[in-house]
């Protein structure tokens, strides 16, 4: 499976999938990494993995990369830019996205990196954790492929809970595309089955 990684900042999910793929737990290839931001360090982990890594902030630009480069699979891996509705048609049930929350809480528009742990917070949820979605044309609506919930504790702030749902956040994202290379997933009308069936 072809995959294209597309990053905003420092790609420490970007990271996990190539060391997943480095030592073949995911039965898959990153073929490229993209970035809108030319100082994204994540662009630097894919030079040092050798993988090609490409600074771009034109989405049309950014499609006729990614279908040149036959790919299969594209993961939104702390991408901030929102995808065109072109991007997403033409490239349908292909995207998944990782969101550092139990989506529907706290996710759609403005809901992005720290503020996203800052609302959680202020709300005092006991629970928090990630979201791994196909991404469709509703930010953050796409259907569920795994959700792992962390506990938010009584002297959390937003760094401390940011730094706990990260670590599973890394899990989760390998988790979704190794589940993905092998044809485990499966869209019945909103939900995902993970069991191929
Ligand atoms: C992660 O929290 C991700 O869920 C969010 O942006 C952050 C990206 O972190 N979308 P990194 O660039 O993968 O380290």
């Amino acid at each position: 499976v072809n995959i294209a990684v597309l990053v905003s900042g420092s790609g420490s999910n970007l990271q996990a999938v190539i060391d997943a793929c480095e030592n073949g737990h995911i039965n898959g290839r990153i073929k490229i990494v993209i970035s809108n931001r030319e100082e994204a360090y994540g662009l630097q982990r894919a030079k040092d993995a050798s993988i090609n890594a490409v600074f771009e902030k034109d989405e049309k630009r950014v499609i006729d990369i990614i279908e040149g480069e036959d790919i299969d699979l594209v993961v939104l891996a702390g991408y901030l830019k929102i995808l065109s509705p072109d991007f997403i048609k033409r490239f349908e049930n292909k995207i998944i996205n990782i969101h550092p929350s139990l989506i529907p809480s706290f996710c759609g528009k403005g809901y992005y990196g720290k503020i996203v742990h800052q609302k959680a917070i202020e709300y005092g949820v006991k629970l928090s954790g990630a979201t791994v979605h196909f991404v469709n044309e509703e930010p953050d609506g796409g259907p569920i492929i795994l959700q792992r919930a962390v506990p938010v504790y009584d002297e959390d702030n937003a760094d401390s809970l940011q730094k706990r749902v990260l670590e599973i956040e890394h899990e989760l994202i390998v988790d979704a595309v190794k589940l993905y290379c092998d044809g485990k997933l499966k869209i019945v009308g909103r939900r995902v089955h993970t069991n191929g069936k």
